[in-house]
């Protein structure tokens, strides 16, 4: 009876335990999907039907990528990657209400499904010409016009080219309801460019009026400042000289100018100009931006009879602004946005129409979409901005809706940072491991009271609320306790430093400026310690930054360039020790005790080896064979720790794996033949070599070390045997010996030289196996852990799919019997019979199902719990999760309910006090019957 009570409650607890892992599927991960910062040109607020007010974020990145993004929340509704059809700069269109947006990439022009991102048709232009600009008519639905270099007007769904104005620059496209103009930059005699004017009807694409406008004396370079209106009410030419100081304005069919002056605030020079146009009134703004001031002017025209007059001014403001404008209810609404206000006004009146305060905004303004609703009396206005991190975020009458990271999408480096004393703790976990088993276990017990010392007041004064929350499910702070609470310090292309939370979904916690120059910060390498962030810069410069705050703590000067930093690891700190593009270190001066061998790789293909202790010349050289080219060289991670040095195997013999802290892994390549070389970083002896021939060297080829084996994977052909073409993965483990419980040559040598030696340097014994993999692996990772106990993960990215997987490495034993079913022995060290191809396994999916696009890097870290490592992959999108390689054995799971099994023991406990004097009385009474 008392068991049976017993186990029905440990039954339910089992059940709920085994329900862990499918649950913390998007809880422990996180993905930043991202598109690339959003062009001006190429942004738009836009409906996809006509019949549904709600409207779409639309942009075509500066990286290529077009997406939608639902503007209530910021997620991603689709996205497409054009550089994959065409290279170059790009245009996005769309027709409001029309279910399509129109790209123009390169030679490409392709209509997109503007709710399902789906392709609906594509245009190829001759391969050496570019679209130059790109317009679509309503009248005659999604019908498209584009400028194509060199010197062609491209028509309607039925492409017609036809031949204008042979010498000249191309310029724009502007369409109105009747007619197409096509314009064009003209070079004058003598300095200078005339503006071309070509109109075409739009029915038949005959060229009924050609005129030019002499702006030579404005336009002293052909990179010019005009702007051109397109399906506006108004349809114009206006152009600035380069000073500023004077707007030309033509209306389009006439050839009337219509100049006006700047106004001149104060003398400061206008820096930049933007003009609003509306596709329903004839008016127009232009907005001005000095370094200090900002203002508008609004113009109203009237085509017919050709007249453009400003119709007022708005007050200038005491800052810096941005504007952005929206066409509602025939009216052109235009916001001034600076950092901490918005202004909403109409192209009809002076007064301001309404003005929010703008909360939890940071960052200056580069440039904005807008929509403006009217809601009776009032409106409402929202709009996507984005500021010069390169993010880009919505705000709703004023309020921060969502901030999308785009600036991670440019990630060079990242490095994990420990926060909340994880640092010091894993500090002193590492020393009890070192010590013997006695000393190790004062030190604990010391380590323990004192913590209970420093945390017991306050840990009890948090119970009353821990106690709640453990009613409900349990946030990520408290996993900070476990090291899952790492930071990650990212340092991207354009000179931004970010650090992301990996126990709070990734979330950003800073972005500051580091630098200047877009696309051109050489970030190298980042080392965290100590709460401070230190990133390296190839000019030889340093930016050291607190963790905790983003605050730039420090900036050094640029000093000698260097192509790479290494970092040799130390009692201390690492130290990093700057490589020429040659592959000699720069500080040569340096010296570190502990014979530690740094290897290098020059711009020629040349391996290099350096002996810590002198860093002057190198210790050996390896240089491949003629035509062979290295392509990757690789060694095993900082922290890889062996929890074994042998294999068991069934019948209870070891085979000892051969475990060479200093082993480089060098890929190189000639023609179509691939060559691996196992090289001893010591000695620089190669220890084994692999050649693979029909190789495609052209596809992604990626290789790994770790522990005892290699493993790299590439695309081949290998026509002399029975193997088909395709990609494959190679594995290969080594031993010391192939026998069984023998440790080779060395036998129980307590101590040799790889260098000095006299039986030379043992070589592995290498068993290998391949594998037929469905698709091309472009980088590769291994899962690092505490102590290595855990079975390790070969973590791959799939450039094909965007998907990350994990390969457990036992499914990849070389050691699977091939052609025969594993015998007893083989099944209990856990082998299966060999199959030639390996499919993925769907839980083999970091990813699950999301698309993890343009993965480059994957780092894993291991976390204070053996069973848990944590990952975060970069390069475009951001994707970071938690692995438990061989499940969370050490760990209880978020269903875990403690309130359950605080029950299932005051149960037991109740049911062992009303049974157990039941059960007496009745023995008592069994006895005195018998
Ligand atoms: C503006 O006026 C100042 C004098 O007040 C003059 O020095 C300056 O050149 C003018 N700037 C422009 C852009 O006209
Ligand atoms: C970093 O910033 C935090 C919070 O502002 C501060 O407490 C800490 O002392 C700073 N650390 C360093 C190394 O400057
Ligand atoms: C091994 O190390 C010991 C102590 O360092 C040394 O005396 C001995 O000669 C070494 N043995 C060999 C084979 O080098
Ligand atoms: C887009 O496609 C191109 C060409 O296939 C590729 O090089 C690039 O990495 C892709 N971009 C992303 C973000 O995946």
């Amino acid at each position: 009876m008392r068991l049976q009570v017993a186990s029905l409650f440990l039954a339910s607890v089992v059940r709920l335990a085994c329900a862990v892992i499918a649950d913390e599927a998007y809880q422990i991960d996180y993905h930043h999907a991202l598109l690339g910062t959003p062009q001006a040109h190429t942004t738009f607020f836009h409906r996809p039907s006509s019949s549904s007010g709600a409207s779409l974020l639309y942009s075509l990145s500066e990286k290529s990528i077009l997406g939608a993004v639902n503007p209530k929340d910021g997620s991603i509704v689709w996205r497409q990657n054009l550089t994959e059809y065409s290279a170059g700069a790009g245009l996005l269109r769309a027709v409001d209400g029309e279910d399509a947006v129109i790209s123009a990439l390169g030679s490409d022009v392709s209509a997109w499904g503007a709710s399902d991102g789906k392709l609906l048709w594509t245009k190829r232009f001759n391969d050496d010409a570019s679209v130059t600009s790109l317009e679509l008519t309503k009248s005659h639905g999604a019908d498209l016009q584009a400028v194509r270099d060199p010197h062609c007007v491209i028509w309607g769904s039925n492409p017609r080219c036809e031949k204008v104005g042979r010498d000249n620059l191309p310029f724009r496209v502007s369409i109105t309801s009747t007619a197409v103009y096509y314009v064009s930059l003209q070079p004058a005699s003598r300095k200078g460019y005339k503006i071309s004017v070509v109109e075409l009807d739009i029915q038949l694409g005959r060229v009924t009026n050609q005129y030019t406008l002499h702006s030579e004396n404005e336009l002293a370079s052909p990179n010019p400042t005009i702007f051109v209106s397109s399906n506006a009410a108004s349809s114009f030419i206006a152009w600035l000289d380069q000073e500023f100081k004077i707007l030309k304005v033509n209306l389009l069919g006439s050839k009337s100018i219509h100049t006006f002056d700047v106004e001149n605030h104060s003398g400061e020079t206008v820096q930049d100009v933007k003009i609003h146009t509306s596709h329903s009134v004839p008016h127009f703004v232009v907005y001005y931006n000095t370094a200090t001031k900002s203002w508008a002017d609004v113009f109203h025209s009237n085509v017919k009879s050709g007249w453009v007059s400003k119709a007022f001014q708005l007050p200038v403001l005491d800052s810096k602004s941005a504007s952005a404008s929206n066409t509602a209810n025939n009216q052109l609404y235009f916001a001034r946005i600076t950092r901490s206000t918005v202004d909403l006004f109409s192209s009809t009146a002076e007064n301001i129409l309404g003005t929010w305060k703008i909360k939890g905004n940071s960052g200056e303004l580069e440039h904005a979409v807008l929509e403006v609703v009217a809601r009776g009396s009032g409106f409402a206005l929202r709009f996507a901005q984005v500021d010069d991190s390169g993010d880009w975020a919505l705000i709703r009458n004023g309020e921060l809706e969502w901030r999308r990271p785009e600036s991670l999408s440019d990630a060079i480096v990242a490095a994990w940072a420990e926060v909340n004393g994880g640092e010091a703790l894993a500090h002193e976990l590492e020393f009890e491991g070192h010590q013997d088993a006695l000393s190790a276990y004062i030190h604990r017990v010391k380590r323990h009271a004192k913590a209970l010392q420093d945390n017991l007041f306050p840990w009890l004064q948090e119970l009353p609320t821990k106690a709640l929350s453990s009613f409900s499910a349990s946030d990520g702070t408290e996993l900070t306790q476990f090291g899952f609470g790492k930071l990650v310090v990212v340092a991207t292309r354009k000179g931004r430093i970010l650090a992301l939370d990996s126990a709070r979904q990734g979330a950003v916690l800073w972005n500051v400026k580091a630098a200047e120059g877009a696309g051109t910060w050489g970030a190298n390498a980042i080392s965290a310690h100590q709460n401070v962030a230190t990133i390296f810069v190839k000019d030889g410069s340093t930016v050291k930054v607190n963790i905790t705050s983003g605050d730039i703590i420090e900036r050094s000067q640029p000093t000698e360039k260097y192509s790479s930093m290494a970092f040799i690891s130390d009692a201390a700190s690492p130290i990093p020790v700057p490589i020429d593009a040659d592959g000699t270190p720069l500080n040569s001066h340096l010296r570190i005790e502990g014979d530690k061998f740094l290897v290098t790789l020059s711009k020629d293909g040349k391996l290099m080896s350096w002996n810590t202790a002198s860093l002057e010349a190198p210790a050996w050289e390896f240089v491949p064979p003629k035509n062979q080219k290295i392509i990757h060289a690789t060694a095993r991670p900082t922290h890889d720790p062996v929890a074994s040095i042998g294999k068991v195997l069934g019948d209870r013999s070891v085979l000892y794996k051969y475990l060479n802290p200093n082993i480089a892994l060098v890929s190189a390549v000639a023609g179509s033949t691939l060559t691996l070389y196992l090289l001893d970083g010591t000695s620089g002896r190669i220890l084994h070599t692999a050649t693979q021939g029909g190789v495609d060297i052209t596809q992604p080829i990626a290789s790994v070390i770790s522990e005892n084996w290699f493993a790299y994977s590439f695309w081949g052909d290998v026509t002399d045997t029975s193997d088909a073409k395709g990609y494959r993965l190679v594995i290969s483990e080594l031993y010391e010996s192939p026998i069984p419980n023998d440790r080779g040559l060395l036998g129980n040598a307590a101590n040799y030289s790889n260098i000095h030696s006299s039986i030379g340097l043992p070589r592995p014994h290498v068993i290998s196996q391949a594998y037929m993999i469905p698709e091309a692996i472009s980088n590769m990772a291994v899962t690092e852990t505490r102590q290595g106990i855990t079975i390790r993960q070969l973590l791959c990215t799939l450039p094909d799919s965007n998907a990350i997987v994990g390969i457990p490495r036992f499914v990849l034993d070389p050691r699977r019997p091939v052609n025969r079913d594993p015998t007893s022995q083989e099944v209990e060290e856990g082998l299966a019979r060999y199959t030639p191809f390996l499919g993925f396994d769907p839980q083999w999916y970091l990813n699950h199902a999301r698309e993890v696009m343009g993965i480059n890097r994957i780092e894993s870290s291991p976390t204070l719990l053996e069973s848990s490592t944590l990952i975060f992959a970069y390069g475009f999108d951001v994707f970071g999760t938690r692995l438990a390689p061989s499940q969370p054995f050490d760990l209880l799971g978020k269903g875990f309910s403690r309130i359950q099994l605080l029950l299932t023991v005051v149960a037991l406990a109740v049911g062992v006090a009303i049974l157990g004097p039941m059960v007496r009385r009745k023995q008592v009474n069994l006895q005195w019957k018998a």
